[in-house]
């Protein structure tokens, strides 16, 4: 069965959003989306998604982006999903667009039709995510930092919007991707199709009855967490872009109220597998900290986490690293994680 076919088999009476500009068109007429002289020129995938289907609308006035959530991962359409996640993105950019210091980071919400799942934003403009920063020699430069550094500390000094949603099932959905699926031994994703050795030097890990148990421990705060501040969720470079006018911040469907070391874990995490100076890092941890309080235990936990995750489960990444090199860093984070503490030499 096709995925249309599939949608339709779950919701029949729902608007399959793909790329045929005749029916997007009435669709978006029938939303009131477009002015009285608004028509429908073309349709493109705007860039690289994982888990929705989304397509620039360009119109003879403007142009802006198209976002549907499915009940599957687009990309591995054999794992469901939530549809319930764009309703959270909804929110997430309408909490942001009241507050002057933040909303320049992010797209305006244009119309959210939650009963087909589809949410309109404004289109930041062409540009690509931050992977390029996995490649070999590409640095953050000092505005990215600074961008990056006053998103998130505004986003985790905002007071969590009343009824923001908790966006449970998506937790669940992370959870198993964060926290179980890669320590299972036999699991049914051979690492050696990522890079040939790998499957081998995560067995380790995999079989460290102590080191699962403290992940184990850190996933539970992570379902359970409640409160604190308003988390990105999924603060990583796929959902930075470039555009002319410098560093944006979209995707935010993992969004929940929890611990700000998880945003700053991951974000740390990151920095590391793209190889960034450690003095970068180092900088932009002090200078998170001079505004905001952080448990540095819970902090190297999430960093060292998203690591091991990212090297040894579904979610690959773009990386150009050698086995050696991954073997070292999960060997780093592994004691992150033991230790409690992060260390860079
Ligand atoms: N508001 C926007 N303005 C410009 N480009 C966007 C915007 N939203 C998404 N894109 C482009 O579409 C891609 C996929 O969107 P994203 O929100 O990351 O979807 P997914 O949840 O599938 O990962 C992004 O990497 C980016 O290139
Ligand atoms: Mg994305």
């Amino acid at each position: 069965m096709d995925l249309k076919q599939r949608f339709k088999t779950i919701y029949p009476s729902a608007f399959f959003l793909e790329n045929n500009a005749k029916a997007v068109e009435k669709y978006l007429q029938q939303q009131g989306w477009l002015a009285k002289q608004e028509t429908l020129i073309s349709l493109e995938k705007p860039g690289e998604g994982n888990m929705n289907f989304v397509l620039r609308a360009t119109t003879n006035q403007r142009s802006f982006i198209l976002k549907q959530a499915r009940p599957w991962v687009e990309k591995f359409p054999q794992i469901d999903a939530p549809v319930e996640r764009v309703s959270v993105e909804a929110q997430f950019f309408q909490s942001l667009e009241r507050v002057s210091s933040i909303n320049s980071f992010a797209p305006s919400c244009l119309g959210f039709d939650a009963k087909n799942f589809i949410l309109a934003t404004e289109d930041l403009g062409k540009g690509a995510d931050y992977s390029f920063l996995y490649q070999k020699e590409n640095q953050l430069t000092e505005s990215d930092i600074a961008g990056l550094l006053q998103y998130l500390t505004t986003l985790h000094q905002l007071s969590v919007p009343a009824n923001f949603p908790e966006n449970l099932a998506m937790r669940q959905l992370n959870h198993e991707h964060i926290y179980n699926f890669p320590y299972l031994v036999e699991n049914g994703f051979d690492l050696d199709d990522v890079q040939k050795g790998l499957q081998a030097a995560a067995m380790p890990y995999k079989k460290d009855v102590d080191l699962t148990a403290k992940i184990s421990a850190c996933g539970e705060i992570y379902l359970s967490a409640k409160g604190a501040s308003l988390l990105h969720g999924d603060f990583y470079p796929g959902s930075w872009l470039k555009v002319a006018d410098g560093l944006k911040v979209i995707d935010p469907e993992f969004g929940f109220s929890g611990p700000a070391e998880f945003d700053l874990g991951v974000l740390v995490a990151h920095l590391v597998m793209a190889e960034q100076p450690t003095s970068i890092i180092q900088t932009f941890i002090s200078a998170y900290q001079k505004v905001i309080n952080i448990n540095e235990k819970l902090l190297a936990q999430f960093a060292g986490i998203e690591i091991l995750r990212r090297l040894i489960g579904i979610a690959q990444l773009p990386l150009s690293l050698d086995l050696a090199t991954k073997k070292g860093m999960m060997a780093r984070a592994a004691d992150w994680i033991r230790k409690e503490r992060l260390f860079f030499d």
